[in-house]
């Protein structure tokens, strides 16, 4: 974040448009040059306080892991955790999302550790009925689900998900009082065809379509489909320019608070290593966390890297 707001980088910003309209996220004890400050109304460049928002770091199992597994992961992680969390200053949210069958398991295994929460990876949006297959809200709830993913790309390319229904999942998981991790992202031919800002405000309707005290629970994860799995994260420079359009575009439907207040992590071949450098990127909240979040230790130091204040 920077501390001091020159000419020079109004007029930087005023022509750098990729993350949508022009807008300088600063700090609380940003100087603004008198100059900057009038750059910005004739170049119609926003200056944006930003504020802290709690880290929230997630790990999607997908479909792996068994009984024998979860128990020895949830074991070294806590005691990860636990053997760091020095770090932690202010604290930050740990979410883990194994397969259906395992949510109320490790449920009611985290309940005896501090800090780590479980999740879903898929809701129906149905309380219940005849679904064969489904599960319902409100069944993760009571099996002890704190957060749900809604939106993977894997659910939307694999199994038809479109933006109608994931409007509707996200509601019902609202309504039945867990917190999505709502995920969207471009694929790599919309990207190459500069339509990144496009898709992602196609699939930001979901968001909107829920009433604003229930928006503002969301948690945001960018995932570039192209990055998924794939070793070939985005670089620093693509996410926070996603980043910057996305709280943009929240600024403008949902008013600055509104914006300011959500989380949004990113996705997508994230490990060990670049976790570090993406946990400074302006903006970003945490991340979630495919392949490299089965090994516990390793999932415990991207934890980690999220803990380091940003400059
Ligand atoms: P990845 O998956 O970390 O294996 O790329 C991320 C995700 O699908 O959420």
């Amino acid at each position: 974040m920077r501390n001091f707001i020159t000419a020079d980088m109004v007029r930087a910003a005023a022509r750098d448009t990729k993350g949508g309209k022009p807008a300088i996220y600063v700090g609380k004890d940003t100087t603004i040059t008198a100059e900057a400050k009038d750059l910005c109304g004739s170049l119609g460049v926003r200056i944006i306080f930003d504020v802290k928002r709690r880290p929230m770091v997630a790990a999607n199992f997908k479909m792996n892991g068994g009984i024998g597994f979860l128990d020895r992961y949830l074991s070294e992680l806590s005691s990860y955790l636990k053997q760091n969390s020095a770090n932690f200053g202010d604290g930050l949210d740990v979410v883990v999302a194994p397969p259906f069958p395992l949510v109320a398991l490790a449920a009611g295994t985290v309940s005896g550790m501090k800090g780590i929460d479980i999740g879903a990876q898929n809701a129906y949006f149905k309380e219940s009925g005849a679904f064969t297959g489904e599960v319902s809200p409100w069944l993760l709830k009571e099996c002890g689900a704190k957060y749900v993913i809604i939106g993977h790309s894997e659910r939307r390319a694999l199994f038809g998900e479109t933006t109608g229904t994931v409007s509707k999942k996200l509601r019902a998981v609202v309504d039945a009082g867990l917190i999505p991790i709502f995920c969207l992202g471009e694929n790599r031919d919309e990207r190459k065809a500069g339509r990144t800002n496009a898709v992602i405000a196609e699939m930001l309707t979901s968001l909107y379509s829920l009433p604003m005290d229930l928006a503002k629970n969301v948690v945001i994860a960018y995932e570039p489909v192209w990055a998924i799995g794939t070793g070939d994260n985005a670089t620093n420079e693509q996410i926070a320019e996603v980043v910057k359009f996305l709280r943009g575009s929240m600024m403008d439907n949902l008013g600055v608070d509104f914006a300011l207040g959500i989380r949004i992590l990113y996705g997508g071949s994230v490990n060990e290593t670049n976790s570090f450098d993406i946990a400074k990127i302006d903006g970003v909240d945490g991340a979630l966390v495919g392949g490299a979040s089965l090994k516990a230790a390793a999932f415990g130091k991207i934890v980690c890297n999220f803990t380091v204040p940003k400059q």
